[in-house]
């Protein structure tokens, strides 16, 4: 019998998220566990965003507003754009998804960077588009080199600025010369899912690069700074007339009432966004020492993690500190990406990481 999915997927393993807190808890037996493993904001959600969520709730039966009308309408008033270049996502994830299948084909090609948001890979995957997945140099996108692996038939080029898993970021004098180099016809996304979370001087907002080419799209999310991850939503910023296609293809109802609401009320919350940057800076200086003096190489991070050679195989020193109910995330073979935690989970994590090291168990 002829296989049921193409040869692409039958290769596909389904995404590994970082380990719930509860699925330790019930394999482990343990209860006081810590969760540094999927970049999310430790401080949660604004108070207002759960207000405006409560509020939310009791339309509950309706459908939410298929536009995102007062979303992209706020957000078009924060960043100075138009609503019309502006796409509501089911986080940040679907708009990434939804630019592969709305802009190409099995005969075409897609450029990204490895290791970098490893949903450029699966979505390619799935949707049977070939790729080119360009190594880093020093963790860091290598924009010479992707630049060069852009064919003919090349139609998209992600750049995850700062990068996951390696927290590294390129300045703007690189990246405004790849903006300007790379064919007109390559539409280039800049995933700026973690752009708050930046302190280096020479980054660029991507939004101060948009004049730079037509085809140019970013993208923004709810899921980390705001600390909405649950509630799914994220948004991408072009081109009306990328934005037009994108919406065309996009599910009609993508972003529920609550995740709507939410999203609104955060973006008010500005306060909460500095606070939130302020600690995890703290924190992310903290680690990066601390993580250092126990012989660990770690790749400068600009976002809400640190990405971290440990010389010992990654998924051991990752179940070890699973016993020891602290969560992190294996990323390589000899590499683990550890969220930046409050500063008592974060003690929780190097207490754990010394007792490890020690031998003592
Ligand atoms: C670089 C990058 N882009 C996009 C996302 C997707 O996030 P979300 O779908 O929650 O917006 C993530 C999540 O980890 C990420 O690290």
């Amino acid at each position: 019998m002829a296989s049921l999915v193409t040869p692409e997927i039958e290769s596909l393993t389904p995404y590994e998220a970082g380990k719930p807190i509860e699925e330790v808890a019930r394999e482990l037996g343990l209860s006081d566990i810590i969760k540094l493993a999927s970049n999310e904001n430790p401080l949660g959600p604004s108070p207002k965003a759960m207000q405006a969520v409560r509020a939310a709730l009791s339309e509950g039966h309706r459908y939410p507003d298929a536009a995102a009308f007062r979303l992209r309408e706020r957000l078009g008033a924060f960043h100075g754009v138009e609503m019309d270049e502006l796409i509501q996502g089911n986080g940040s994830n679907e708009i990434l998804e939804l630019l592969i299948r709305t802009f190409t084909t099995r005969q075409d090609h897609v450029v990204f960077a490895d290791p970098a948001f490893v949903v450029y890979k699966l979505a390619s995957l799935a949707h049977g588009v070939p790729f080119t997945a360009v190594p880093t140099k020093d963790w860091t996108h290598d924009l010479l080199a992707m630049a060069a692996a852009v064919q003919p038939n090349t139609k998209l080029m992600f750049i995850a600025n700062p990068n996951n898993p390696t927290g590294t970021h390129v300045g703007r004098e690189q990246l405004s010369k790849l903006l300007k180099e790379v064919p007109p016809e390559v539409t280039v996304v800049l995933d700026e899912a973690y752009i708050q979370y930046v302190s280096a001087d020479d980054y660029a907002d991507g939004l101060t690069l948009r004049g730079l080419r037509e085809r140019l799209v970013l993208t923004r999310t709810f899921s980390k700074i705001y600390g909405l991850a649950s509630l799914r939503v994220g948004y991408a910023i072009g081109p009306k007339s990328l934005i037009n296609y994108m919406n065309r293809v996009r599910a009609p109802f993508n972003v529920g009432s609550l995740g709507q609401a939410a999203a609104v009320a955060a973006l008010e919350d500005q306060e909460h966004v500095e606070r939130s940057v302020r600690e995890n800076a703290q924190e992310r200086a903290r680690l990066h020492a601390a993580l250092g003096e126990l012989g660990f190489e770690t790749a400068p991070s600009q976002c809400n993690f640190v990405f971290c050679g440990v010389k010992r195989p990654a998924r051991e020193l990752f179940n070890a500190l699973l016993k020891r109910g602290v969560i992190i995330r294996p990323v390589g073979p000899e590499h683990v990406r550890i969220t930046v935690g409050t500063p008592r989970e974060n003690d929780r994590l190097l207490g754990a990481l010394k007792d490890e090291l020690g031998g003592s168990r």
